[in-house]
């Protein structure tokens, strides 16, 4: 399975990436945007600080098919293509856009999810990743539920596109679909910490090393 840092905080991103095996980075227009940076700067940024092993992910701006795909080729040329997905919005002209940009050996990830459905219809636009947004998908309904069935139903086709759910405000959402085997993940820096950081943990290593200290006189083997 993969694992995206959904952000384009390029110290968050250096500090996850120090001791967490993470595959890459996606980020959103809003993303960018909240970063304070020129979009130039931070393609810059991620190229410094993510390996060529690990993807970045990165979202046109345009939403008129030609627009779509001259601005695929840009965000293709980042770092000559390697690693490199351009994310598509499941518009009627992203979805024409979707084979288009295929054809000219680009990676896609169609985002914008809200449905099932949607994301069907992306997959068989040829997509090699589709993002639903879980947590804005919940407003509406079951939105884990649905993203479980979308894994289902790809399956049940033999589809190849990979689900990569986005848009989690909580651990217990990235916890149920990794639980139900979803192939790919972005989740932002906030809500990775809070997989990781458990209080419990921090208390029972104090404990720990306090016994130690106590019987031993020191803090180390
Ligand atoms: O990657 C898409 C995702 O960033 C949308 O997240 O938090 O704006 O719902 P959010």
């Amino acid at each position: 399975m993969e694992f995206f840092i959904d952000t384009a905080d390029t110290e968050a991103i250096r500090a996850l990436c120090s001791f967490l095996p993470v595959d890459g980075v996606t980020t959103n227009p809003t993303i960018i945007t909240k970063s304070g940076k020129a979009p130039e700067q931070v393609f810059a940024e991620l190229c410094e600080v993510l390996t060529e092993d690990q993807k970045i992910i990165a979202q046109v701006i345009a939403t008129d098919y030609d627009g779509i795909l001259a601005e695929a080729e840009k965000i293709a040329a980042i770092r000559g293509g390697k690693n490199i997905v351009v994310k598509i919005p499941v518009t009627r002209a992203g979805l024409r856009a979707i084979p288009a940009v295929k054809a000219k050996g680009i990676s896609v990830l169609a985002t914008g999810i809200y449905s099932p459905d949607q994301a069907f219809w992306a997959a068989k636009a040829g997509a090699d990743y589709l993002a639903p947004y879980v947590n804005r998908m919940c407003n509406y309904g079951d939105g884990v539920g649905q993203v479980v069935e979308l894994v289902h139903t790809l399956a049940q086709y033999g589809m190849e596109a990979k689900v990569c759910a986005a848009s989690f405000k909580n651990v217990d959402q990235v916890h149920r679909l990794l639980a139900a085997g979803v192939p790919a993940v972005t989740v932002a820096p906030d809500v990775i910490a809070a997989m990781i950081d458990h209080p419990g943990t921090a208390l029972a290593v104090e404990e720990f090393t306090s016994n130690w200290e106590k019987a031993y006189g020191r803090t180390t083997l």
